[in-house]
């Protein structure tokens, strides 16, 4: 989106995203969730959550029901909506990696697009992104149905419904492809840990970063 205020500068404090990284002794960084409504994806990061505070990692949720209800609530679910909320959380999430939190962000994110303008938004500013695809097949999510909603979805009671009449560009190169009709929880969140400590994040900060970043 077009910067629409004039004069207006970044302004960098005195404690760098690595000084907050060494007193968090941790890496921030955010993982993407995406995939159909009722595929699993806040199901997974409720537990994600968990496992990282066992290994005293300090991460965050954001959620597609959760930030509607607050700071998106002025959206719906037109395409430009859509690509609206990922393009504010895609910046909440870089403000929350800057702070050095592990952001696990779990939205529908139907367009590559979007998608893939927060990834450079935060490879732009050296910030770890990891996209996760949460798959899982329209026949499994219509069976779970947890909030009802693809049911009304079918009978026409709610419209652009992801899936039904709104469509879902699948990630072509994720960075983990999880598939939740046949993988437990627990395999899932195994699999997300052991990208995470391939990538370093499960480890202390190296510090290696310029001190200015
Ligand atoms: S996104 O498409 O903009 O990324 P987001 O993840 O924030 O969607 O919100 C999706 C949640 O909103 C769904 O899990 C569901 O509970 C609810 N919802 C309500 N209406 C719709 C709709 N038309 N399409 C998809 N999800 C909807």
């Amino acid at each position: 989106m077009e910067q629409v205020a004039t004069n207006v500068h970044w302004h960098n404090g005195e404690i760098t995203r690595t000084d907050r990284e060494n007193m968090l002794s941790q890496q921030g960084a955010t993982l993407w969730f995406t995939g159909l409504s009722g595929s699993g994806k806040s199901s997974i990061a409720v537990a994600l959550e968990q496992a990282l505070a066992k290994r005293n990692k300090l991460s965050y949720r954001l959620d597609g029901d959760n930030i509607r209800l607050g700071i998106n609530n002025n959206l719906g679910f037109s395409a430009e909506d859509r690509t609206e909320n990922i393009r504010r959380v895609g910046e909440i999430s870089k403000l929350f990696v800057d702070s050095g939190v592990i952001v696990l962000s779990s939205f529908i994110s139907p367009y590559s697009n979007d998608r893939d303008t927060v990834r450079k938004l935060h490879q732009d500013n050296d910030m770890p992104f990891f996209e996760i695809f949460v798959d899982c097949s329209l026949e499994e999510v219509e069976k779970r149905d947890p909030k009802g909603l693809y049911k009304k979805a079918r009978s026409g009671e709610i419209k652009n419904f992801t899936g039904i009449d709104a469509p879902y560009e699948a990630p072509s190169h994720p960075d983990l492809h999880l598939n939740t009709d046949s993988q437990s929880l627990e395999t899932e969140v195994d699999l997300i840990l052991e990208l995470m400590e391939k990538n370093g994040l499960l480890a202390a900060p190296t510090s290696q970063r310029n001190k200015e970043s």
